[in-house]
């Protein structure tokens, strides 16, 4: 079988990581890639001997893609989802998908009807240890669940501005809101608390430096979520309780304690490049059963985060379901 032709919209950071996997990937060929830097763009296709764009439209109207990663940061969505399904190009869609419930429901009605393959990029799904939690909570009733992502400031532009990246909720520990839902349930309810409170010196900033998220879940369970980049390092977890066993995802690694017996499983594998194996090996083989979030848990996770937001500015308790 020919190789899938695939292009990349933006290759800043992230888009750096899937180039990797999909060079050592033998059914992918990187043909085209496009971003709004010309230097960039020019740079990442020589390193894949790809052609180079400026413009998304002029890539789709110019190369017969099978395959698009879509990379840009949150604010740039516009309707590029919409253009790329509209000729059958399978998608891939960095996370967050969107900052408006709205734009993102459209999105997700018009990929439905293209019939195409979505997948976007919680990756933290694909850790070994993620899935070995998950299938020791199987049958199990959770109770409660605690998650952190608790980190240094991100120096790229857009990421200290609401209206452009949604905050650090929003936009990073929406991995750990994400890993909440897999590993937890739906969300039910949401009530946040966001303070910009020691950060102040960064210029043009206006997202907040600490957050504080309560939640209640479907099944009845009770949670909280904290984010911050005030630390000089990076922590994440999740933390899942129940009636004599705990859970805890600690960055890669799981332990799982239980009376007498605490057993701790670091991960072996790469989890980014497990995600884009995994896309590949769909839409290779029209299987998507191992692809671990498509549009729609990433529009879910999206509404969990929005939901945190609204109820900072309006003081309320947010119902989502
Ligand atoms: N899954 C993960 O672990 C992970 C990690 C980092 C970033 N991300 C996500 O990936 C997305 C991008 O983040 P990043 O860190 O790579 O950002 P970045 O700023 O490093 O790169 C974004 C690139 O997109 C380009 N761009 C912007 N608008 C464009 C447009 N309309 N057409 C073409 N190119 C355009 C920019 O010039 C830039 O090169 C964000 O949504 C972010 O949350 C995911």
């Amino acid at each position: 079988m020919a190789k899938l032709k695939v292009g990349f919209i933006g290759v800043g950071g992230i888009a750096a990581v899937h180039l990797k996997n999909l060079a050592s990937n033998e059914d992918a060929d990187i043909t085209a890639v496009c971003d709004i830097v010309e230097a960039n763009a020019k740079r990442v296709a020589e390193e894949h001997s790809a052609a180079a764009y400026t413009e998304a439209d002029n890539m789709l109207e110019n190369e017969e893609l099978d395959v698009i990663f879509l990379c840009v940061p949150p604010f740039a969505h516009g309707d590029l989802e919409e253009k790329i399904v509209a000729r059958g190009i399978h998608l891939m869609v960095e996370k967050p998908v969107g900052l408006s419930m709205e734009e993102a429901r459209t999105k997700q009605g018009v990929i439905q009807q293209a019939g195409v393959i979505c997948a976007t990029g919680y990756c933290l799904r694909y850790l070994d240890t993620v899935q070995k939690a998950k299938a020791y909570l199987a049958d199990k009733e959770i109770a409660m669940v605690r998650g952190h992502y608790i980190s240094t400031f991100v120096e790229t532009p857009w990421y200290r501005t609401m209206s452009k990246s949604g905050g650090q909720l929003v936009e990073q520990a929406t991995h750990i809101a994400d890993l909440i839902r897999y590993l937890g349930g739906d969300i039910d309810k949401v009530y946040a608390n966001m303070a910009l409170k020691v950060s102040n010196d960064i210029e043009n900033i206006d997202i907040p430096d600490v957050t504080s998220v309560s939640f209640t879940f479907e099944n009845g369970a009770v949670g909280h979520l904290d984010c911050s980049f005030t630390q000089t390092d990076h922590r994440m977890g999740v933390e899942l309780l129940g009636k004599d066993f705990r859970v805890v995802i600690d960055g890669t690694s799981l332990t799982i304690l239980e009376k007498d017996n605490v057993v701790t499983t670091n991960s072996e594998v790469d989890f980014y490049e497990e995600q884009d194996k995994a896309f590949i090996e769909a839409i290779v083989t029209g299987n998507t059963d191992k692809i671990l979030s498509d549009y729609t848990n990433g529009l879910k996770t999206l509404e969990f985060t929005l939901a945190a937001n609204e109820s900072q500015a309006n003081g309320n308790v947010i119902s989502i379901t």
